[in-house]
């Protein structure tokens, strides 16, 4: 498939869309050119509502130490306007996303830890308290949502998996069905599955959260069901979705958009509005559901809680994005 556009960064801001997105296998094969997220503003259609699926309500108190200050992103502009390219390379697979079936499903623990698990999901819910947290969202597309989520801190899982040492990485993969999500039989040149990494000691800060749950119920299938990962110091295309195995490892795990272009999408990948995209600078964002364009921070608001993770790097700057 060749869709012959033209490219994010030869036009205007306001002109690029999601299909700004300019692809085609030779590229990636080359590594070369641009791959990848779009840098891209269209517009949200609220065609998906929350009354069409049939999640159920969790009650979970919200943990008052993660505050925002701006207004929670309403339900209906999150649930159709996602990032899911196993469900097709655009931001409107709400619908497509609805074949997902987020139940009964297997989580593998494995690699070097000293409890290795194959777990039900609810059966790992039930075994951690589940709690909301309202958090910044910060896509590499200079887009921005605030979200309440809920979920449990992924130091718990850490702690349940009792990690080797040596280990020093998690590696974590998607679901890899192109039965269930379309996308994947219709691009088959992507390095499927969806697959990202933390270090270990990333994974234990605070912040690190893994999400069962949004808006007060069960976490809806285009937002990643029934387990994602929330890092909001991290543009958003390190939050996984729909994940079914995390990896203990001594090696670096190479993510998806790593293997397609590491020049953009790095593994580091910690918000900095002061290291451009290559194609589009990261110093402002658009917050989605009011259009206004605001400062990006450093850390996306968070460099408190997260800034000691990277001190020992030497070139914060670059390092942190590339
Ligand atoms: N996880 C999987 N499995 N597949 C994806 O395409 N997209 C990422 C991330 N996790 C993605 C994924 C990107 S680029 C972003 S910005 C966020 O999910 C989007 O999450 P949202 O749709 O809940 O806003």
């Amino acid at each position: 498939m060749l869709i012959k556009k033209k490219k994010s960064w030869e036009i205007a801001e306001r002109e690029a869309t999601p299909e700004g997105i300019y692809l085609n296998r030779r590229q990636i094969m080359a590594g070369a050119g641009a791959i990848g997220l779009a840098g891209a503003l269209g517009t949200v259609n609220g065609a998906f509502a929350a009354t069409e699926d049939d999640r159920l309500a969790i009650n979970a108190p919200r943990n008052e130490a993660f505050q925002l200050d701006r207004e929670l992103t309403p339900e209906d502009i999150n649930l159709n306007y996602n990032n899911f390219y196993e469900f097709g390379s655009h931001k409107e697979i709400a619908r497509d996303a609805q074949a997902l079936e987020p139940r009964p499903w297997e989580i593998t623990i494995d690699g070097m830890v000293d409890n290795p698990t194959k777990i039900d999901v609810d059966d790992l819910i039930g075994k951690m308290a589940v709690e909301e947290r309202l958090y910044r969202h910060r896509c590499v597309e200079a887009w921005s949502m605030t979200v309440p989520w809920i979920g449990f801190p992924f130091a718990k899982l850490v702690e349940m998996a009792g990690p080797q040492s040596g280990a020093k990485y998690i590696r974590m993969e998607t679901f890899n069905d192109p039965g269930v999500a379309r996308g994947i039989k219709t691009q088959p040149w992507y390095p499927w599955p969806y697959v990202e990494g933390l270090t270990i000691e990333e994974a234990q800060n605070d912040l690190a959260f893994l999400v069962v749950g949004a808006y007060g119920k069960q976490v809806a299938d285009q937002m990643g069901a029934p387990l994602r990962l929330a890092v909001p110091w991290k543009y958003g295309f390190k939050s996984i979705k729909s994940i079914v195995k995390f990896t203990f490892t001594d090696e670096r795990p190479v993510s998806f958009w790593e293997q397609l272009q590491d020049k953009e999408y790095a593994f580091w990948a910690n918000v900095n509005p002061e290291v451009p995209h290559p194609r589009w600078t990261q110093a402002t964002e658009r917050v989605l559901h009011t259009g206004d364009r605001v400062p990006t921070l450093k850390f996306n608001g968070y460099e408190e809680q997260v800034a000691g993770l990277y001190a020992d790097m030497q070139d914060l700057g670059d390092l942190l994005y590339r």
